[in-house]
């Protein structure tokens, strides 16, 4: 008798735990468009204008066997880039380096590389950099005059590592040389962001002007309201304004002030409003914002 109703309790919870669990969705959904307003903390280093670019496939056959148009090829790489720090015989001398703690690396000595000889290590050397210890990267120059500077600095000591086959199938694997590269265009997040906003707030002038028209009004009663009961006066105009359509009477209004919100703009102390200032602040909306 007492197994059978225990059972019973058993099944109405489950029962019970699936209408909660069906419900719960409906609950944490949140119906209204968020606001996006311009972030105004300043960028230091915002990111550049990228056009996107595709590098051309490298033939790793005869990039990493160096031939001699190779070595003249990559002598002259040298000379343009590496030269000033590496010094003309690749000895780590050039006069941009003096002042260099570690100093540039000394191409006639094999020995404590940070990443080191082989042809995969200097590739990967060139292109991320050593940037902490004064090595730049140099993934502006194509792979292929890599692979070429790389065989001219090989030239400095005969007892460099040779390149084995897995070597180069790895480096191929990791920089996607034989496909090409392609790279995806970048702009600064500046102007991401407004392309965001513009795309998030279509009135985006009537925000403006309503917002300007309560931050100056001191003195009907619902713009003060607005204004003691917000945290940032910008994002809570742009939430009503993008939720102006689900905002027809007090109660819509009371519902949109219950869901999140912290995010729309508010103060935390909204949950405190009382009826009276929640209908005086409806009204004044009423008239600037939701007619
Ligand atoms: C501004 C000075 C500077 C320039 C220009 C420069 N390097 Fe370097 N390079 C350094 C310094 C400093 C180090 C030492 C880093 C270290 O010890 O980890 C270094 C180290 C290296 C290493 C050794 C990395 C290792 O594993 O220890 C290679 C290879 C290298 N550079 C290649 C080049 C090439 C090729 C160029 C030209 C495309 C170039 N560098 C241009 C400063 C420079």
């Amino acid at each position: 008798m007492f197994g059978l109703f225990f059972i019973l309790i058993l099944v109405l919870i489950i029962i019970l735990g699936h209408v909660y669990t069906a419900n719960i969705n409906t609950i944490s959904v949140n119906k209204y468009t968020p606001a996006v307003v311009p972030d105004t903390s300043t960028l230091v280093d915002d990111l550049p204008f990228i056009k996107s670019s595709l590098t051309q496939p490298v033939d790793l056959q005869k990039a990493s066997n160096p031939s001699p148009e190779n070595i003249v090829k990559g002598k002259q790489v040298y000379e343009t880039y590496c030269t000033s720090c590496h010094g003309n015989e690749g000895k780590g001398d050039g006069l941009a380096g003096v002042n260099l703690k570690p100093p540039p690396r000394n191409f006639h000595i094999l020995t404590e590389w940070t990443n080191g000889t082989k042809i995969s290590e200097i590739y990967k050397t060139l292109e991320e950099g050593i940037v902490s210890r004064g090595m730049a990267q140099y993934n502006n120059i194509s792979p292929e005059d890599r692979f070429a500077v790389i065989h001219y600095i090989r030239t400095f000591n005969k007892d460099y590592p040779i390149a084995d086959e897995n070597e180069i199938t790895m480096l191929d694997n990791t920089y996607s040389l034989s496909k090409g590269v392609y790279k995806p265009a970048q702009i600064p997040v500046r102007t991401a962001e407004k392309f965001l906003i513009s795309q998030y707030n279509p009135e985006e002038n009537k925000i403006n002007s309503v917002y300007s028209m309560i931050e100056l009004n001191n003195s009907e009663n619902g713009a003060l309201l607005l204004k003691k009961y917000s945290s940032n006066l910008k994002t809570l105009i742009t939430a009503i304004v993008n939720n102006k359509d689900k905002i027809t009477n007090d109660n819509d209004f009371s519902n949109f002030i219950s869901t999140s919100s912290l995010q729309k703009g508010f103060k935390s102390e909204i949950t405190q409003i009382t009826k009276e200032e929640l209908s005086v602040i409806y009204t004044y909306l009423k008239n600037v914002i939701l007619k």
